[in-house]
């Protein structure tokens, strides 16, 4: 039985920082593997910092073939109805930080960044924090539906035995909000648009088929776990929407779905906030990534 990344669970932490990474080489892919593979957290009991390390999957596929999920693949631009277009903008890898501050983590990724010199470079960068304890900018609650931290691992986790077993696909997604547009709507019109009250987000019992919730439904799509964040300034800013599930299905039928390719439908949310990146990542186990250099060189 295989490990899943331990970060990708660690709940509660206050900074964020997401840095996706471009090879400076296209051959040199096992070589940020191995760099990526030999990165280590602080030893610190009170400072740490949680490091959650993918690779674009055609990337991983190539130099470790016996531990990819079958068909899954980079994110492909997604051209909704009205429209609508999901764009993508994969990288060659990921290495999402997390911590109790923001110092701790620029520490670290300046470190990180200083040690790839030559090898990768960071192709986007984004910094995300907490916003009123457990809400996005829009103002609701995100994750009500999330599963809690017993069920999460059964839900992201590859199964034993399979290809990729201990890993998870990560769909990384950078969405920037009209705020102006969204808070010019009444609350009421608000929560039509979510399916779900602001204040205590509870599910609206005849929530319109447009909303988020109707357009995400996970017992129609399946089950995820996002670990979503705010992130940007105080005039630019959005959700960096981080979701986690043992399969890509899922996941990308959420996004057609969002977008209208399901019954025509597409969300509301989608009129108020666009996704500007768009990114899948394999996130191998703890051991695959540890062994990376001694089992596969
Ligand atoms: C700007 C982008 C987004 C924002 C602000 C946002 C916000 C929210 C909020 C507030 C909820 C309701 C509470 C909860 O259960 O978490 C929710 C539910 C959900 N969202 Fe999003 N979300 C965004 C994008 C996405 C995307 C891109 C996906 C899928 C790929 C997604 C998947 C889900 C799922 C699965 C649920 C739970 C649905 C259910 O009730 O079963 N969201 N989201």
């Amino acid at each position: 039985m295989k490990t899943g990344q331990s970060g990708i669970f660690s709940l509660g932490t206050s900074s964020h920082v997401y840095l996706e990474w471009d090879l400076s080489d296209a051959q040199r892919d096992r070589d940020l593997a191995a760099a990526i593979a030999s990165l280590r957290e602080p030893r610190t009991t009170i400072g740490g910092v949680n490091l959650v390390s993918g690779f674009r999957p055609e990337l991983w596929s190539k130099v470790a073939p016996d531990d990819m999920p079958s068909g899954l693949h980079g994110f492909r631009d997604l051209t909704g109805i009205e429209g609508f277009v999901m764009p993508a903008t994969q990288h060659d890898a990921i290495i999402w930080l997390s911590g109790s501050a923001y110092d701790v983590l620029f520490d670290v990724a300046h470190q990180i960044i200083s040690d790839f010199h030559g090898l990768a470079t960071v192709a986007e960068e984004t910094v995300s924090w907490p916003y009123r304890h457990d809400r996005d900018l829009t103002g609701f609650i995100d994750g009500t539906e999330n599963p809690s931290l017993i069920d999460a691992p059964e839900i992201v986790l590859v199964p034993d035995g399979q290809p990729g077993e201990g890993g998870t696909v990560l769909l990384l997604q950078k969405w920037i909000h009209d705020t102006a547009q969204w808070e010019s709507l009444s609350v009421h019109a608000q929560e039509q648009a979510m399916g779900r009250t602001k204040q205590d987000s509870i599910e609206l019992t005849d929530k319109p088929p447009d909303s988020h919730v109707a357009r995400t439904d996970q017992d129609q799509f399946g089950h995820v776990f996002r670990r979503n964040m705010p992130f940007g300034t105080t005039t630019r800013h959005g959700t960096m929407f981080v979701g986690f599930c043992a399969e890509q299905r899922p996941l990308a039928a959420m996004l057609e779905s969002m977008a209208g390719l399901t019954n025509g439908v597409r969300d509301a949310l989608t009129r108020y906030t666009h996704p500007l990146t768009g990114a899948y990542y394999f996130v191998p186990s703890t051991e695959r990534l540890r062994g990376f250099g001694a089992v596969d060189p």
